[in-house]
């Protein structure tokens, strides 16, 4: 069965098609990714005009590519996923305009998608073995980190969630405060490797909170304060940048394992751009198999952590087999979608 995915909430003009069969499992024929990065480079972080602008310009592109690589043909495809929110308005509606209007004349079933729960069924796509549930997941993206409870196949409950910033904004502005470039995650974690030994401290904001909310606001003002009194901060990128790199990977897996604890899960899984972070990937899996024993430890490969449609397609999959679609002129594109 080929799906295809198209992905256009924030950033990343995307499109993906999936040949899903019960025999064979989850092939990847194509994931196309046109990256906007460089366009909002020089600005910080993403100018949501001019990421609308860049969707509508690449998007029939990218979909034509998905279908060149895949080496199929629209007629061939079973649905048609698209991520429905949450994310920047102007950025949803590129994707959910032409995946209505590619649903209509091309008579296909619509399958909306929510981001975040295309971030966590990037844990379906190249799996080594069955997802055990009930199972958690910690989702770290520049916008979004929760933990969310799958019960069961599409059954989420989120019990913990940022009440301001995000862990990949975190990332993000902690770089831009150092000057170091954007996005900040994975130039954080590079000059992380670099650095020495040090006095810098952080915060680990509500690490030992009760419930399972995060906050990391905190962590970016207090990493402001510390750089105004220290006259040799720029001597010293490296070390900042591993103090804010372990600040907030362990409150993320304290957190994450306190929640598998207490709801007694199966399996921890991993997802969302900041599930890239190396060091984030090595600790929560170890942190699980030393902490939570006979609990299974999932992640997606790198290439479906950062936003792309391969990981829309495969939650859609699942909501179309589940007949979870919706009509072409029925869809709503919703920039605060609920997880559900
Ligand atoms: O999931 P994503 O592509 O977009 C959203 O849904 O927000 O996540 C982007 C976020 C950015 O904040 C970026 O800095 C972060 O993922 N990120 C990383 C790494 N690679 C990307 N954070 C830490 N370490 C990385 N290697
Ligand atoms: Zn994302």
């Amino acid at each position: 069965m080929y799906i295809l995915g198209i992905e256009t909430s924030c950033d990343e003009t995307a499109a993906a098609i999936l040949d899903v069969s019960a025999k064979s499992g989850v092939k990847v024929l194509s994931n196309v990714i046109s990256s906007q990065i460089e366009i909002h480079q020089k600005y910080g972080g993403v100018v949501p005009e001019i990421a609308a602008r860049e969707h509508v310009l690449h998007i029939i592109p990218v979909i034509n590519e998905s279908l060149v690589k895949a080496g199929i043909k629209a007629s061939q495809i079973k649905a048609i996923a698209v991520t429905a929110g949450p994310g920047l308005v102007t950025s949803l509606l590129a994707g959910v305009e032409t995946a209505k209007t590619l649903a209509y004349a091309w008579k296909k079933p619509l399958v909306p998608v929510n981001h975040i729960e295309g971030h966590i069924h990037a844990n379906f796509i190249n799996l080594k073995k069955p997802i055990k549930f009930p199972a958690i997941v910690l989702t770290v993206s520049g916008g979004h980190t929760n933990l969310v409870l799958l019960k069961g196949r599409l059954k989420y409950q989120i019990i913990g969630e940022t009440r301001d910033d995000a862990a990949g904004e975190a990332f993000d502005k902690g770089a831009k405060m150092m000057a170091i470039g954007y996005p900040g995650g994975p130039i954080v974690s590079k000059y992380a490797l670099e650095a020495k030994p040090s006095e810098i401290k952080l915060p680990r904001p509500m690490i030992n909170s009760a419930g399972f909310d995060f906050s990391f606001s905190g962590l970016k003002t207090a990493l402001l304060y510390t750089l105004k009194k220290d006259k040799d901060w720029p001597k010293k990128i490296p070390e900042y940048c591993l103090e804010l790199q372990e600040a907030i990977v362990e409150t993320l897996v304290s957190k994450t394992i306190k929640a598998a604890k207490k709801y007694n899960v199966k399996t921890v899984m991993l997802s969302g751009g900041a599930a890239a972070n190396r060091h984030l990937r090595e600790v929560l899996q170890k942190t699980v198999q030393e902490k939570l024993s006979g609990a299974d430890f999932n992640m997606p490969n790198l290439a479906y952590t950062t936003d792309n449609a391969a990981m829309i397609a495969m939650a859609g999959y699942y909501r179309f087999i589940n007949k979870k679609t919706a009509a072409w002129n029925k869809i709503k594109m919703d920039c605060n979608l609920d997880l559900k």
